[in-house]
């Protein structure tokens, strides 16, 4: 069975490592690697592929950034003839980025099945590109592997058929648990001079929270001002520092590239590796993100962390971990943080099958599914040469 499983943005190779490691261990298995180069800078890429032990994409697109139709229309017109000439039985795409949406729609096209890794995750707030990524691979995919309940109920609410659709657990907590004993000898925490003091995180690259001048302003005076309280360290997104740098008088909260910038008890860096950031991470007294991933890491991690959004598509991490939906008002984050330092949240346990065990459900249901022979035979076009 060839599957061809497709990456683009950091938070794809965190979830693709496991699945490819479980897929590579199976003998009926061959796995096929496409990085659509939707990220493309050493630590936002590479990195991520040293330091979880990927083997090299077979094939990069080289796709870079651009807009969102720009970005999506180089995906599918890069990976068409790919997918042509390597004739895949499935194509394996994971998340909600713009490459995970282009990649689904080319294959679907080509009548090549396409499983999809984090299904069914909604937010209902169709401004967020995600979503839209969501709805639209979910509606074309054959198989739905989903990480939570809610995950489920929604696909089924969307009229998806029943036996498309599979409860397996999270594939991002897989790595998580796989590459412990790694992140935890990180020496981040003594690099960053913080040697056991409480310490908060930040991250942020959501376009509604960083993409228009004066919020980006906003969040920034906010973070000042609680860091007057606990430090805080921020790796900065390039998405951000391209931001900042339009601001010229913010140079202040600029890093780059020889090392952290320590400015007012905020800690700036570049972005950070895995390892690098989860030990940070697992360390901290509290973590402020409007991520979705970190929603999720947290909840496993035992951290609290405060999601800069109105909503989340992630409920579980609410209900059973360390989560709260504090929206993306930087007037009310100094208060939270210091609410929540006094008084942590209590979880009720990891969320059902986030046990580092999903990457081998989901090759266990592949096999399955395809019993070792294509499901469909996806058309030859002529003029290509296989
Ligand atoms: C993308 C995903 C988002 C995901 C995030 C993880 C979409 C719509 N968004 O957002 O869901 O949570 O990745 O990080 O797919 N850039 C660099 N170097 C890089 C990559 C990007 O400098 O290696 C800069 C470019 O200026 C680019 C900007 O960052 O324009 C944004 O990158 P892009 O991939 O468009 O979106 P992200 O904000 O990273």
């Amino acid at each position: 069975m060839k599957i061809l499983n497709i990456v683009g943005a950091r938070p794809n190779f965190v979830k693709i490592a496991p699945l490819i490691r479980a897929m590579g261990s199976h003998p009926f298995m061959t796995p096929i690697l496409v990085h659509t180069g939707q990220h493309y800078d050493g630590p936002m890429s590479q990195q991520f592929f040293r330091e979880l032990d990927i083997v090299p994409p077979d094939f990069n697109l080289g796709v870079g950034s651009g807009s969102h139709a720009v970005q999506t229309a180089e995906v599918m017109r890069r990976l068409e003839p790919v997918l042509e000439a390597a004739r895949p039985d499935l194509v394996l795409v994971v998340g909600d980025v713009n490459s995970t949406l282009a990649a689904a729609l080319t294959a679907v096209k080509l009548h090549i099945p396409v499983a999809h890794v984090e299904a069914g995750l909604r937010s209902f707030d169709r401004t967020m590109p995600e979503e839209i990524n969501r709805l639209v691979t979910d509606a074309v995919a054959d198989l739905l592997f989903v990480t939570e309940e809610s995950g489920r109920q929604n696909l089924l609410r969307e009229g998806i058929a029943p036996e498309r659709v599979h409860f397996v657990g999270n594939v991002m907590i897989d790595a998580l648990h796989a590459f412990r004993s790694r992140w935890e000898r990180s020496p981040i925490v003594s690099a960053l001079g913080l040697h056991g003091d409480p310490y908060v995180v930040l991250t942020l690259h959501r376009p509604s929270n960083v993409d228009d001048p004066i919020t980006l302003m906003n969040f920034v005076e906010a973070l000042q001002e609680l860091a007057r309280h606990v430090p805080v360290v921020f790796p900065v997104h390039p998405r951000v520092k391209q931001h900042l740098l339009l601001q010229g008088h913010l140079f202040e909260t600029i890093p780059d590239s020889r090392g952290p910038l320590y400015s007012k008890g905020v800690v700036y860096l570049d972005p950070l590796g895995y390892l690098d950031f989860i030990a940070l991470m697992s360390r901290a007294r509290l973590v402020l993100s409007d991520s979705g991933g970190i929603q999720e890491e947290t909840t496993i991690l035992g951290v609290p962390c405060l999601t800069l959004r109105d909503t989340t598509e992630r409920p579980v991490t609410v209900s059973h971990g360390t989560n709260r939906v504090i929206g993306a008002d930087p007037a009310r984050i100094v208060g939270e943080v210091l609410r929540t330092l006094e008084r942590p949240p209590c979880p009720n346990g990891p969320p059902p099958l986030w046990d580092g065990q999903a990457a081998g459900r989901i090759v266990k249901i592949l096999l399955e599914a395809f019993g070792g022979a294509p499901v469909r035979e996806a058309p030859r076009r002529r003029g290509v040469v296989a």
